[in-house]
């Protein structure tokens, strides 16, 4: 019996790659660099299952190259990146790794926040110089951010999270999506328009996926309504947010700054953005500690054993 192929993009972690179940047949190691597209278009056209990331742009013309393609098993929550009506239309299932990366996801935007009201990153950098002095009463001043307001921006599992974690910060939080989601016992979140938690909001945080409707969701009418001492941050998807007029707003401080982790070009990202002190950046280390990629791994993992043995795939998008 012909073992089934399988196609990697990128090497996942070590315990993933030895979890690999021994009866497929690897199409050849995954290097550590993004696949070309005549990688992607010979790994396509020759698998049974794949296994991509956020960063392989998973095209119509790569799906209709296919032969015996069952399932492409995306190693990220956000699958974006894939055209997947292209994929139903040839019966291909296509599947995500949710709730493993909610609590990583929701503890990064956390560092953003902290990091940015509390210039971490420009501390942290000044000490390095070797220039610091000592303390003085007046040194690199940062933002409250117990009992302000926090503005969610997609209440969905990590948008929760993040509200969650603002409790021992005694925060107000408001949101504002598409449908109304009751908090927990313990706590109050308010839904209200998006105008209202962005004119409210001390910290607004974005936590929807990109699709055609969130495409710059937050531009130059939205960062306007902003308060100039807010601060916006981003683990979502890059082009959530007009990445020219955010820095616009951040260079003439019409907001007070941003912690950004995902990007409009990533990852290519404007030395202008690099040049502010305002901004935290961090390299779409959302979902990066250990335990979680390796769970994400072992996700694919499962769904393409289902979607081979013709069960349904648990984490099945399309
Ligand atoms: C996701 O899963 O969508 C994250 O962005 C990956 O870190």
């Amino acid at each position: 019996m012909n073992r089934p192929i399988l196609f990697i993009t990128r090497p996942l972690p070590q315990p993933v790659m030895d979890a690999m179940p021994g009866h497929y047949q690897m199409l050849a190691e995954p290097v550590d660099r993004p696949a070309t597209a005549e990688e992607l278009r010979c790994g396509f056209s020759r698998a049974d299952a794949v296994i991509c990331t956020l960063a392989d742009r998973i095209d119509a013309s790569l799906l209709s190259n296919t032969t015996q393609l069952k399932i492409v098993a995306n190693y990220a929550v956000g699958y974006n990146n894939i055209d997947l009506s292209a994929a139903a239309e040839r019966g291909i299932i296509v599947t995500n790794t949710p709730d493993v990366l909610t609590d990583a996801t929701a503890d990064l935007t956390w560092a953003l926040l902290l990091a940015v009201a509390r210039r971490v990153g420009e501390g942290d950098a000044w000490i390095r110089t070797g220039n610091w002095t000592g303390w003085t009463p007046t040194q690199m001043l940062g933002a409250d951010i117990t009992g302000k307001t926090l503005g969610i921006i997609g209440m969905g599992r990590i948008g929760q999270a993040v509200a969650q974690r603002a409790a021992g910060f005694r925060m107000r939080i408001l949101y504002a999506g598409s449908h109304v989601v009751s908090s927990p016992p313990g706590l109050s979140w308010t839904w209200q328009s998006l105008d209202t938690v962005l004119t409210h909001s001390d910290f607004l945080s974005l936590h929807v996926p990109l699709t055609d409707t969130t495409h710059h969701l937050i531009g130059q009418r939205e960062l306007a309504r902003m308060k100039p001492t807010a601060f916006l941050i981003n683990t979502s998807r890059g082009p959530v947010i007009d990445e020219a007029a955010l820095l616009s707003s951040l260079e003439a401080r019409t907001i007070a700054g941003a912690g950004l982790d995902v990007y409009e070009h990533e990852p290519t990202i404007s030395p202008a953005l690099c040049s502010l002190s305002n901004v935290v950046l961090l390299p779409h280390l959302g979902s990066a500690t250990l335990h979680t990629r390796v769970r994400m791994g072992l996700i694919c993992l499962d769904n393409i054993a289902s979607a081979l043995e013709g069960r349904s795939a648990t984490n099945r998008v399309n």
